[in-house]
Formats: structure tokens, C-alpha cells, sequence
């Protein structure tokens, strides 16, 4: 039936609030909470530690079924491993945050990433935050949000996460990241159809969550 089938597909570019606010919603309800982007770092993080050429995306689709990828999906403790080392932390340096791009653009690292990510989602009762969950991964979910907010606000919300970095720096690097993410052939970042579009700037975490929450009970 549609709650034991609840996927709610969280898309939208980064600094947008889609972790907090995706993991706020599992915790809400008790579901399960997948960070696709972690995936995407995870198997960059591999490639950077292999030496493989970013540049190459023949070389990073040649061994993109190297990394043994586990995720957790637990919206309290989303840890992630490759081949065996919890590399949760390290996922979020800067050095692979720059190289995320150009791993993500490789047709055979989404080709891997979206199988996996489909068979995790399974049978539902789980929030994906990602880039294009409402148009690739779960197409078919029943509630799909697109969240936005002004780059200053992103820029903002980022720096604070990161440390050794300005907010004038992070709006280039976060414009830099969201041309590459939206302009690629391979699954661009774009709003589906029928996403409902939230703009968080002007919203606390808390509000962004009640928004989803009643979407999700208006549409199940
Ligand atoms: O959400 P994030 O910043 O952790 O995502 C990291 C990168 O991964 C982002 O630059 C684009 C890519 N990504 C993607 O291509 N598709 C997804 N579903 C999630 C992330």
C-alpha cells in the first residue's frame, strides 16, 4: 500500500538545506535516510586515493566497480564505507568536494551509483536527498521536493560547515559546482515536472521539515 511504498525524493543543489532537512523528515517519521551525494564523494574519494586521472573520464569509468561502497542508512548515524574503512569524514574535505563533479559526470559511475541506490530504496519508508531522485532514481516516488534557496544563502549555510573558507569563496565554488552538475549529459540537476518547489531561504530547519511533513500526509 502507499505507506509501506513512502520514498520522498529530496533534490536540489547544495547549501539548499536538503541534509538536515531530509534527515529531520526520516527522523519525523521513522524512515530510512539515504545521502546519494555521499556516494558520489565516497567513489571520488577512492578514485583521488588510486591516483586514477579525474580528467579521464574513460579511466574513472574503467574502474568504477573497484570501490566496495557500504552506506548506512540510518538518519541518526549515516556512516559510509569503501572497502572496509569508514571514510565519513573524509568525504567532506575540499579536496573532494572539487573533484565531485567530474567523477558524478561519468555515465558509468550513475550507471553503477543509481543500481545501487534503487535497490537500497527497495520497498520504500526511506527519504533520498540527491540530484535527481525525482527524475532518474524514483521517478515514480509520491512525494518529490525540489529545494532552492539565494546563493548567499547557500554560501552561507556551507561555510559554516566548513572550516578555512569565506562566504564570497564558497559562492564561486558553489556556482563552479552547480554548471557543472546542471549542464552535464548524464542525469542533470533539474527539477522534475512534478516536484514541489520549496525556497528555504527565509525558513528555519524546522519550518523547511513541517513543509514536507505536510506534503508527505497531503499525498499518502
Ligand atoms: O549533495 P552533495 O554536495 O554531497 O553531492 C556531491 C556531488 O555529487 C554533487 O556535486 C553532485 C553529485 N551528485 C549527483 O550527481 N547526483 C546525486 N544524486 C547526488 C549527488
Amino acid at each position: 500500500d502507499a505507506v509501506t511504498a513512502l520514498v520522498v525524493a529530496m533534490d536540489g543543489p547544495s547549501g539548499s538545506g536538503k541534509s538536515s532537512a531530509s534527515r529531520g523528515v526520516a527522523r519525523a517519521l521513522g524512515l530510512r535516510y539515504l545521502d546519494t551525494g555521499a556516494m558520489y564523494r565516497a567513489i571520488t574519494w577512492w578514485m583521488l586515493r588510486h591516483g586514477v586521472d579525474l580528467g579521464d573520464p574513460a579511466a574513472i569509468g574503467a574502474r568504477v566497480a573497484e570501490p566496495v561502497l557500504v552506506i548506512g542508512t540510518d538518519p541518526e548515524a549515516p556512516g559510509v564505507t569503501v572497502d572496509g574503512s569508514d571514510v565519513s569524514a573524509e568525504i567532506r574535505t575540499r579536496e573532494v568536494t572539487s573533484a565531485v563533479s567530474a567523477v558524478s559526470a561519468v555515465p558509468e559511475v550513475r550507471g553503477r551509483l543509481v543500481g545501487e541506490q534503487r535497490a537500497i530504496i527497495g520497498d520504500g519508508d526511506i527519504v533520498v536527498e540527491g540530484r535527481d531522485i525525482g527524475t532518474v532514481v524514483a521517478p515514480g516516488a509520491p512525494v518529490k521536493v525540489y529545494l532552492t534557496a539565494s546563493p548567499e544563502a547557500r554560501a552561507r549555510r556551507r561555510t559554516a560547515e566548513l572550516s578555512g573558507t569565506t562566504v564570497e569563496a564558497q559562492q564561486i565554488e558553489m556556482a563552479r559546482r552547480d554548471t557543472l552538475d546542471s549542464t552535464r549529459k548524464a542525469d542533470p540537476l533539474v527539477m522534475a515536472a512534478d516536484a514541489i518547489e520549496l525556497d528555504t531561504t527565509e525558513l528555519t530547519l524546522e519550518e523547511v521539515v513541517s513543509e514536507v511533513l505536510r506534503l508527505v500526509k497531503e499525498r499518502t
